[in-house]
């Protein structure tokens, strides 16, 4: 009896661990920070109906097949590709693919770090009331001012690269998984309380209206695949984070429902945010396409507003800060444990090495917002050429490879026996997603965009 209460126990809280990290992974900036400034740049409700697209038909079938992946091999992204690209006697390039994951993943990191610092400084403006009672063009030149200064973007993103490789360094501490824990449903319950202010404003319904109610005029090619590339971001695919994960999932836990639980709640994060944060924008006059500036423009008019606005302000904040640390360990692990494994560093001196390189990177992304606002390459400046990089193609790129490896190169008994869905039917459509419909959306929104289509 005592020994079958401590190995459910066992199962529980692994369970438990593995869902709180992939939905710390997810759960970040990606929700709160760039899904509503894309989808105020890509005209709302028509990308939003997309982007949801991309998430169930895309999204939940590859989570499945990266945390399937991650199971089989239980290694960090190479060595579970080296592994399960000889398991199935397929061709040795397929290994490559771990190293485009961590190469992404750094490169994401670079700018993450930078973005990331702004929510850490904001919550030193929350707690100083620098919000209460500040009319929106205050709260626009706060950040105006703020992001024009390199030696605070520095600053700030020194404050927060320190931060994630400290916590890195230290291996993944029980005190942070706690932190975690509480903070993110503290994130949701906050939320929940913005949007009853958002319920409150004029701009309540015309927001509303923005996110949810679709003009398909204003869909590009370009905006079809920023949504797909934000549908690869926010739930962390194509670059092995998810796949290191599933490495640590006990055999007796469903992929299915696991994966379901995490993109759902993902999903409902960037909802929420843009319910909050389009109704601000448009009971003040303000636009949805003011770019990487909008959460930061429009939030702490909230906060400055609302019956408890301090407190909710700094406690918003915070949780944010959390929210981005647990997406930027995700980030910098693959390439952490592919330095220890690999070339035999010890944790703490390749948390450094590889964290003062995305520190020294993200400098990039720091003067892209004023020394270098005028710099660009392809028209962009470089934060955005990266993010464009990143997120738009090599997380796509990665994911169909994925998506064709678990579909067509991995033997149908394994994936059957890893995935153990409870009828035959539900493998035939995750099948079906992973072969065909994942890689050949991915396909065509290139080729559109390319001008091929
Ligand atoms: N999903 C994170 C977010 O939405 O903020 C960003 C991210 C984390 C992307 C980890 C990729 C990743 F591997």
């Amino acid at each position: 009896m005592a020994e079958e209460k401590k190995s459910q126990q066992g199962e529980w809280s692994s369970r438990f661990a593995f869902i709180l990290a992939a939905t710390g992974s997810a759960v970040g900036l990606g929700n709160i920070w760039k899904f509503p400034y894309i989808t105020g740049e890509n005209g709302g409700g028509a990308f939003v109906l997309v982007y949801l697209l991309c998430v169930v038909l895309i999204g939940v079938p590859l989570m499945m097949a990266e945390t399937m992946l991650g199971r089989r091999s239980k290694e960090n992204p190479i060595h579970t590709m080296e592994i399960l690209t000889k398991e199935a006697g397929a061709d040795h390039n397929w290994q490559y693919l771990g190293w485009l994951g961590v190469t992404a993943g750094f490169l994401i990191l670079s700018y993450y770090s930078v973005i990331a610092g702004w929510a850490t400084a904001y919550v030193v403006k929350a707690f100083f009331g620098s919000f209460f009672g500040a009319t929106p063009q205050e709260i626009k030149a706060i950040f105006d001012g703020f992001v024009a200064s390199p030696i605070q973007l520095i600053f700030w993103h020194s404050l927060f690269m320190l931060a994630t490789m400290l916590i890195v360094a230290r291996g993944i501490e029980k005190g942070f998984e706690r932190s975690i824990r509480f903070l993110l449903p503290w994130l949701f319950a906050l939320m929940i309380l913005l949007v009853g202010y958002a319920m409150s404003t004029d701009g309540y319904f015309q927001g509303l209206n923005f996110l949810f109610k679709p003009d398909f005029s204003k869909l590009t090619a370009n905006s079809v695949l920023v949504a797909m590339g934000q549908a690869f971001f926010s739930l962390s695919l194509g670059m092995g984070s998810i796949m290191v994960y599933g490495a640590y999932l006990p055999k007796d836990v469903s992929i299915a429902k696991s994966s379901m639980f995490i993109a759902g709640a993902d999903t409902i994060v960037a909802l929420l945010a843009g319910i909050i944060i389009f109704p601000i924008v448009f009971s003040h006059g303000l636009h949805p396409n003011s770019g990487p500036g909008l959460v930061f423009e429009t939030l702490p008019i909230a906060f400055g507003n609302m019956f408890g606005g301090w407190l909710v302000g700094v406690l918003f904040f915070i949780a944010l800060v959390f929210a981005a640390l647990s997406s930027s360990i995700a980030l910098i692990e693959p390439a952490v444990a592919w330095l220890i494994e690999n070339q035999g560093y010890s944790r703490p001196k390749a948390c450094l090495y590889s964290g003062l390189l995305a520190w020294f990177l993200g400098l990039g992304t720091v003067f892209s917002f004023n020394a270098w606002a005028n710099f660009k390459l392809f028209g962009q400046t470089i934060f955005e050429l990266l993010d464009y990089l990143t997120a738009n193609l090599m997380l796509p790129i990665g994911g169909f490879c994925i998506a064709i490896f678990a579909g067509w190169i991995m033997k149908q008994d394994h994936s059957r026996h890893e995935l153990e869905l409870p009828d035959d039917k539900y493998y035939q459509v995750w099948k079906f997603l992973v072969s065909y419909v994942a890689p050949a959306a991915v396909f065509f929104v290139f080729l559109n965009v390319v001008g091929v289509l």
